[in-house]
């Protein structure tokens, strides 16, 4: 757990941070991300105390790290720079095990976990072990940069713009692999970056900073369907969420309240309430709500003034949960060849209705805001 407390950074006069308060839980990715100058360099570069806060104070697992000794926190605290920093005249093998070896691990535990950890990053161990640095490609060194943040027991990692100068086919895989490094291996990390598509891709939560002030610190989610204000809608960009369409879910795009109708209704009742609405179906609910059948204009056949809407309404039908984002709903949709697809809450209760026509429509009027800005 990391947290910053009230923390100011001046110089001279200037005041790069305004007072900053921000908690990282444990096994967290939160990602820093911002314009270049905006101090986010700053606060990753005070938590393993290479710079001192004017005021405020920071916690590492609950200790205050004014107390502690900054060799010893650094040596606890995995940190990847962009140029790697590894040791040209070191082995890969020796680069990475250089802070195990330091803290005088077991030697067999640390070769064990060295071959583990290239593994990870997707460097044979057999193949580049032995190799030294200038052996490698930028994207190989940087693999080891992250192998070797990894290789400190300590469950902290700040990566500050690891991978920004790497070519982007490596770039995404390496990003991938943190993804899974950090699920696998539960570490706390700080990551900073100036690509918003780096950080949607790998953050827990991400924050949003200028001048030195946090504008949103939230989910990758809400940040970009909430945008806090402008500046925040600027720097995502609003075409960002058609990049990323698994974050659509069906309450954005569904008919809220569509037409319905309870069971014991009769025929003519359902005929009538279809013609005002202008639809050729009614969903069916019972008392609370509950989502119990479709009844269509096609099934509808006059068998006297008694059948109720019971007697012909479909039952088990079709629906998808109000979080089911939009490739899974189009997914649904044509497995089943339907037109439409109800929504219902986690209680089954119906909540809307999607349709091709309101998918269209939700596309079409971001599409529309997205000319606009652009
Ligand atoms: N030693 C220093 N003296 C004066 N200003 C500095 C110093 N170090 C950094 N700054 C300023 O602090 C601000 C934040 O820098 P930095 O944290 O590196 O930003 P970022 O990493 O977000 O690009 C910048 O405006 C930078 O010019
Ligand atoms: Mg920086």
């Amino acid at each position: 757990m990391i947290e910053f407390k009230n923390i100011v950074k001046r110089y001279r006069t200037k005041t790069i941070i305004n007072p900053f308060s921000l908690k990282v839980n444990a096994g967290e990715l939160v990602v820093f991300i911002g314009p270049s100058g905006c101090g986010k360099t700053t606060l990753l570069k005070m938590i393993n105390k290479l710079i001192q806060p004017t005021s405020g104070q920071i916690f590492v697992n609950g200790t205050d790290i004014a107390s502690m000794n900054p060799i010893e926190l650094r040596r606890n605290i995995g940190y990847v720079i962009q140029n790697t920093g590894l040791f040209p005249h070191m082995t890969i093998k020796d680069n990475v095990e250089l802070i195990p070896k330091l803290k005088g691990e077991n030697p067999k535990a640390i070769e064990k976990k060295t071959d583990e950890l290239l593994q990870m990053v997707g460097l044979d161990p057999k193949e580049y072990k032995n190799r030294y640095p200038k052996e490698l490609s930028g994207g190989q060194q940087q693999r080891v940069g992250v192998a070797r943040a990894f290789s400190t027991d300590s469950d902290i990692i700040l990566m500050d713009e690891p991978f920004s100068a790497l070519d982007p086919v490596t770039r995404q895989s390496l990003q991938d692999e943190l993804f899974q490094m950090q699920k696998e291996l539960n570490k706390t990390i700080i990551f900073v970056t100036h690509d918003m598509d780096e950080a949607i891709k790998i953050a827990d939560r991400i924050c949003l900073l200028k001048d030195g002030d946090i504008l949103q610190f939230d989910t990758p989610e809400n940040i970009l369907k909430n945008p806090a204000n402008e500046f925040v809608a600027d720097f995502i960009g609003k075409r960002r969420i058609w990049n990323n369409p698994e974050l659509l879910i069906a309450e954005d795009f569904m008919i809220p309240n569509p037409v319905k109708i309870t069971a014991k209704r009769n025929i003519l009742q359902a005929l009538e309430i279809m013609k005002e609405n202008k639809v050729d179906s009614l969903m069916v609910t019972d008392k609370n709500n509950l989502l119990i059948g479709l009844v269509t204009l096609k099934g509808i056949k006059l068998l006297n003034r008694n059948t109720t809407v019971e007697d012909v309404m479909e039952k088990n039908v079709l629906s998808v949960s109000h979080d089911a984002n939009l490739i899974s709903v189009l997914a649904t949709m044509n497995e089943h060849r339907i037109g439409y697809v109800p929504v219902v809450n986690d209680r089954d209760q119906l909540i809307g209705l999607i349709t091709r026509s309101s998918i269209l429509s939700a596309l079409s009027s971001q599409l529309i805001d997205m000319e606009v800005a652009f």
